[in-house]
């Protein structure tokens, strides 16, 4: 598996996909062989990547959804696990995040991991549409949530990444702030959010 994982970094490299790397993927994979989920959904698969180490790392027989916008991008992630044992576990489909999350259908036990990592704007509304999908108690991570230091930096912050400083913020207080959810960041590379979900105490605090 090491060395088709090589390959996809080489094929990442040559077209300009952006995957999880270096700190920031020891960090998702720890996270993952920490958790050993067993039903993940990802919003942003690009070429697959990701959805391999959480297939290689999380529970025996895991299954994994994944979205992901740019068709491309899709048939080389079908391509990529089609040579991989996990190939009948991973399925991605082709769509924009919102749109499909938003008919999405919970399956059976609900999502025990879900994997951020599509459009860093749009995270709060990816976290608001995925909360009836989860298990009782769920992981959701989210990748790049420092931003080059800009989201939790006191520093000014250049005019155009401005709007997604601002709505990374949005997205760690609503994480911080929803009942049954804690968040912890990961500061490696460019910041990994892992906030667990727990869906009694979200229950309990809607009774209170
Ligand atoms: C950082 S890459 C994902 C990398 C992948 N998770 C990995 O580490 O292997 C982000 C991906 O999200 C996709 N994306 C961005 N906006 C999207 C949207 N609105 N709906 C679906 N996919 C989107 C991009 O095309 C891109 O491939």
């Amino acid at each position: 598996m090491e060395a088709l994982l090589r390959e996809m970094e080489a094929y990442a490299e040559e077209n300009h996909v952006p995957i999880i790397r270096d700190r920031g993927r020891l960090a998702y994979i720890e996270t993952v062989k920490q958790a050993q989920p067993c039903q993940v959904l990802e919003v942003g698969a690009a070429i697959g990547y990701s959805g391999l180490l959480a297939a290689m790392y999380g529970a025996p027989g895991l299954r994994l959804d994944a979205i992901e916008h740019n068709a491309g991008r899709v048939e080389a992630a079908r391509r990529f696990w089609g040579r991989t044992p996990y190939a009948g576990q991973l399925q991605v489909i082709l769509g924009d995040a919102t749109e499909l999350l938003s008919k999405w259908r919970r399956p059976e036990g609900g999502y025990d991991f879900v994997f951020l990592d599509a459009a860093k704007g749009q995270y709060a509304d990816y976290f608001r549409l995925v909360l009836p999908l989860l298990a009782d108690t769920a992981l959701v991570v989210a990748d790049n949530v420092l931003f080059r230091g800009y989201v939790r930096g006191k520093g000014p912050i250049p005019h155009r990444f401005r709007t997604i400083a601002m709505r990374l913020r949005e997205y760690l207080a609503l994480t911080s702030t929803t009942p049954g959810c804690s968040t912890e960041i990961v500061k490696c590379g460019d910041g990994l959010a892992v906030t667990t979900v727990r869906k009694d105490e979200r229950f309990a605090a809607k009774q209170a």
